[in-house]
């Protein structure tokens, strides 16, 4: 792949000139934050996303991917995070779908999975299936179509440790019979356990390669967080007062079945931003729809003053003072078809100052409530009228925040508040945050920006595997002892050398 840039339609700047050679026969790990441009690269090699710059050379040869199916018939494919089967087909039928018939199918789809390791029941409709079982399903269909780069997207997210060896010890076998694996994830142990060679990138751009040899956790956690100084946002002292949340050993479980949240414990006091810390899907959504009342909590206990809050509803938490700055504010925060007044009281539509007879909205009312969120938040919008849909990402979010604010309440869970937005609504928002906490509110920041979690919080958790790996000051986390922790490093392993 040469000097390849990709600009999303959005005006994203994805990838800012990324070189990368790929050899028969290796294990290349693709190591880097959220963010850093991972997906994106390995997209456009597989034909799923065209390049804006750059171009691809595969074996001496200049090639232009169409589609996936392009890329597929060159040898290259790509097993996604987010699997893409058809749920009422069985497995086999899932293998093989769209190839013809070259001879016995059946025997090769059991050649395969004998050489390899990866068993799956291949009669059983793929939506009864365990992702492992799924992604093995992917792979195999992968195999059969002899494709030579085989490209997995964090494939160990949602595996066991025992679908994780069996997964290794297929890539392994994979990579001595001549393919070219490439293996994308954040974790640390993981590319350093599997990978013959390590690319890091940050930002859109490859920032270090190493073969595994060279390779060494502490120096692989600094290259991909970065050496940049953390940029200090204004912080006046605080005096935390009394806990306005507690959590206490909350377990809570994943879309998936398993646990997303193990036995998780902390609290937050009032002047305090407390953050959570995490290269995303490490449980930090599951906890936050938990404390939230979006989630159920199967054990353990959330306790907001002195009340227990545990599975209580989100209109009964929004009552009590809890508001939410959701993660997905398209989805959960705003009804982008409806206007900025509507979003402007959603989810407080039943509160007395709205009401007018017999239920009826106090439109005068709404509209004088948005109008001063407009002007407080600093909200670009045409009007109070207008769809929220015609506001930019940035005036969204301080539209929702202005709204979830002007509740007054004691405590704020703020999950990615920043993400997609521009600088100046970015420290708007964070600016907002840590002007609340001075105020006396409790906030708890949730977010997989190593640097908004830093400068923003009083103190932080690292959150890996549903885990924290530490709870501690953020001065006394230096970068690389933060990537160690975001990749499931334990600080205590830091001293041995
Ligand atoms: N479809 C999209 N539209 C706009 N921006 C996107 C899209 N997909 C990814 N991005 C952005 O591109 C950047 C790189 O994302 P990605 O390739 O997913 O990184 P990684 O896989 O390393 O986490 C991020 O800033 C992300 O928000
Ligand atoms: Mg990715």
């Amino acid at each position: 792949m040469r000097d390849i840039v990709k600009i999303y339609p959005d005006g994203t700047i994805a990838l800012r000139g990324v070189s990368l050679d790929i050899y028969p026969g290796e294990v290349l790990g693709l190591l880097g934050e959220n963010g850093a441009g991972k997906t994106t690269l390995m997209k456009i090699l597989s034909g799923f996303l065209r390049p804006t710059r750059g171009y691809i050379v595969l074996r001496g040869r200049r090639v232009v991917f169409r589609s996936a199916a392009d890329a597929l018939s060159h040898g290259i494919g790509m097993v996604h995070q987010h699997l893409a089967l058809v749920p009422v087909f069985t497995g086999f039928e899932n293998i093989v779908l769209g190839l013809r018939a070259k001879g016995d199918l059946r025997k090769l789809v059991e050649e395969l999975m004998e050489e390899t390791g990866l068993r799956v029941r291949l009669d059983v409709p793929v939506e009864q299936l365990s992702f492992g079982e799924r992604q093995r399903i992917e792979i195999l269909r992968m195999l059969l179509r002899r494709v030579d780069v085989l490209i997995l997207d964090e494939p160990t997210t949602n595996l066991t440790p025992l679908e994780t060896r069996v997964l290794f010890n297929a890539l392994r076998k994979l990579r001595d019979s001549g393919k070219s694996i490439i293996f994308i994830t954040h974790k640390l142990r993981e590319v350093m356990e599997i990978a013959d060679r390590i690319v890091v990138m940050r930002r859109g751009k490859v920032v270090g390669e190493l073969p595994r040899e060279k390779a060494e956790p502490r120096l692989l956690a600094r290259l991909m967080v970065g050496r940049e100084v953390f940029l200090r946002i204004e912080k006046p002292p605080s005096t935390p007062g009394k806990p306005v949340l507690k959590v206490i050993d909350l377990w809570v479980r994943s879309d998936i079945g398993g646990w997303a949240v193990r036995g998780v414990s902390f609290e937050v006091r009032a002047g305090e931003i407390f953050g959570i810390a995490g290269v995303e899907g490490n449980g930090q959504a599951e906890l936050v729809q938990a404390i939230t009342g979006l989630r159920r909590a199967e054990k353990g206990k959330v306790i907001f003053g002195d009340k227990d809050i545990t599975n209580m509803s989100p209109s009964e938490l929004y009552r009590l003072g809890i508001a939410h700055i959701p993660e997905d504010r398209q989805t959960m925060g705003l009804v982008l078809d409806m206007s900025v007044s509507e979003n402007s009281i959603l989810g407080m539509h039943r509160w007395r100052k709205f009401l007018g007879a017999l239920g009826s909205l106090r439109w005068r009312e709404i509209n004088r409530h948005a109008e001063r969120i407009i002007k407080e938040y600093d909200v670009v919008a045409p009007s109070i009228r207008s769809p929220v849909r015609y506001l930019s990402g940035g005036n969204q979010q301080k539209l929702l925040a202005g709204r979830e604010l002007s509740k007054n309440p004691r405590l704020i869970v703020a999950a990615q508040p920043t993400r997609g937005l521009d600088v100046a609504a970015t420290e708007y928002i964070r600016k907002l945050l840590v002007d609340l906490r001075t105020k006396g509110h409790a906030v708890l920041l949730v977010s997989a920006d190593t640097d908004e979690v830093l400068q923003l919080s009083d103190r932080v958790a690292v959150m890996y595997n549903g885990r924290f790996t530490a709870i501690t000051r953020p001065e006394e986390l230096t970068e690389e002892k933060l990537g160690l922790l975001m990749g499931g490093m334990e600080a205590g392993t830091l001293g041995r050398d």
